[in-house]
């Protein structure tokens, strides 16, 4: 099929439920992952992976649920080679506007070698693959995996079948994050120039970052003739993650005059986005994180200041504005009512329903007794945890500690375990071991703590402490995150959070979670 393509448009494919969810720790939730969806699709991205539906009954539903409330993205689903995932995938997307079958097999000589597959074989396994996808949907990307370290020859042979087949998207991935900017940019270049029918299809280039040149290898994929840049948001992903969404959208767009391409991209909505994939998914974004860090425009030495009261061109290359990031405003206080609150949410980019307002007021109201001034970033760390606490299993009541010097912390917790109160006293090397080893006691397990880091999100000895935990079960990750003025009961509730996620994992594992190995192709 020849189609149409805009060489002066970049599609934004997001991966983030896909390749970011799939990362250690980054689990979302089935309700998480269709806000997450919709949130995208608003943000006008143009394909939204969502998700890997063989893999488990909650990857499928989620996949179908977004599926069926897409509004504008197409919604694509990844699938190995062969046909039960083929199938299975297109079962979960076929009820999209526009629905995508993803398919992908490793080629390079290591990863031929996980199947086991000699270069004949696999290339007949592409062609089956592909034009059984293709007989499914006429929305059809096909990815050699690793293809940035196989041969060239094998990878012009094997995407000339994929074209033949009926593919209409080639991705290449950069699965190790090992290519370079020159080398990305050359790579798509010669594929372009050499593969028979390449002038149908549109190239995609997919990035990690071991090396942190996803963005730039992106990019210069683009320059070499890509047309879909795969990214998720704040570049969630395995080990060193993707390619950021916001990096790639914000360099296309603040230079233009070398980069001149476009996005669908409505800019102005990365901010909200960033702060919600950060809390669903437990990653926070470090602070000095290109376009999205807590950072990214502040100006804190008094020479870029004194700068940027002159003109904010001196030290400014893109607005705050431009990123959905508002103007600092004023502070609220123990006084301030639903109204004000709501109005500060809508500055900050979330819109809520009442029910949800009346959630975060609750909460905001406990936060303003303990604190003289509840600046904009003690509101998103009040958003980043979560309003979600009816449907945990496990609930942090009160917590009581007594510590000093010379002797060890004596915590004494209440914890509500399936909506019945229970004790527990406990000693612990100082006041936060204290705290856990009480939560351990009333509910046993097996968990290991893998981080624990705690921040402080304003000034002042007031000031909210937001604290992560990271846990690790039989293989299980989640991470669990609180604020509070007080940073151990952060760290309790921090605790506790990851002990619920750890339960819903547990729950998903059992008969439905299949171990995804690219073996099974
Ligand atoms: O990194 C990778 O190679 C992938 C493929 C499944 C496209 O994520
Ligand atoms: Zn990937």
């Amino acid at each position: 099929m020849t189609q149409a393509i805009d060489k002066s448009r970049v599609l934004i494919f997001d991966t983030t439920l896909r390749d970011g969810e799939q990362s250690p720790g980054a689990t979302m939730t089935h309700e998480e992952k269709l806000e997450i969806a919709e949130m995208l699709d608003d943000m006008g991205v143009d394909i939204i992976e969502a998700g890997f539906p063989i893999a488990s009954e909650g990857d499928f539903n989620a996949v179908s649920e977004i599926a069926k409330r897409s509004k504008n993205a197409v919604i694509c689903g990844l699938a190995r080679a062969n046909f039960k995932d083929i199938d299975r995938s297109f079962e979960a997307i076929k009820h999209a506007a526009q629905p995508r079958i993803h398919t992908f097999i490793g080629t390079s000589e290591l990863h031929r070698a996980i199947p086991n597959l000699t270069m004949d074989e696999m290339a007949e396994k592409i062609h089956e693959t592909v034009t059984h996808a293709r007989n499914l949907t006429d929305n059809v990307q096909w990815s050699p995996m690793d293809a940035t370290r196989t041969e060239w020859d094998y990878l012009c042979r094997v995407i000339e079948i994929a074209i033949k087949a009926g593919a209409t998207t080639i991705n290449i991935p950069d699965t190790v994050g090992y290519t370079a900017p020159m080398e990305s940019a050359d790579l798509i270049k010669r594929l372009i120039a050499t593969v028979p029918g390449a002038d149908d299809v549109i190239f995609a280039t997919h990035c990690h970052n071991d090396l942190g040149m996803a963005t730039a290898n992106s990019l210069a994929a683009v320059a070499g003739g890509a047309r879909q840049i795969e990214c998720t948001i704040n570049g969630l992903g395995e080990r060193a993650g993707n390619t950021a969404l916001e990096e790639v959208v914000m360099a296309l767009k603040t230079r233009h005059d070398i980069m001149p391409w476009h996005t669908n991209v409505d800019t102005t909505k990365i901010m909200n986005i960033s702060r919600r994939v950060a809390a669903v998914s437990g990653f926070a974004v470090q602070f000095n994180k290109a376009i999205v860090g807590k950072n990214a425009f502040a100006h804190e030495s008094g020479i870029h200041q004194d700068g940027m009261l002159k003109n904010r061109e001196n030290f400014e290359i893109m607005r705050p504005e431009d990123v959905g990031l508002a103007g600092t405003s004023l502070p609220l206080g123990k006084h301030s009512g639903r109204a004000a609150l709501r109005d500060k949410l809508e500055h900050l980019g979330f819109e809520l329903g009442d029910n949800q307002l009346k959630d975060v007021f609750v909460r905001f109201k406990d936060l303003a007794d303990r604190k003289k001034e509840v600046f904009d970033d003690d509101i998103l760390a009040l958003m980043r945890v979560g309003t979600d606490p009816e449907k945990a299993r496990l609930k942090l009541v009160t917590l009581r500690v007594v510590c000093g010097t010379g002797g060890p912390a004596d915590a004494t917790l209440v914890m509500d375990i399936d909506g019945e109160e229970k004790t527990a006293i406990e000693k612990g090397d100082g006041p936060v071991d204290a705290a856990f080893r009480a939560i351990r006691k009333l509910h046993p397990n097996t968990a290991h703590l893998e981080l624990y880091q705690v921040n402080a999100v304003t000034q002042g000895t007031d000031a909210q402490a937001t604290v992560s935990v990271r846990l690790e079960e039989d293989g299980n990750i989640a991470t669990g995150e609180s604020a509070d003025t007080d940073t151990v009961v952060a760290s309790a509730k921090a605790y506790i959070h990851a002990l619920n996620r750890l339960l819903v994992r547990r729950g998903k594992t059992g008969e439905d979670e299949k171990e995804i190995s690219y073996k099974d192709i």
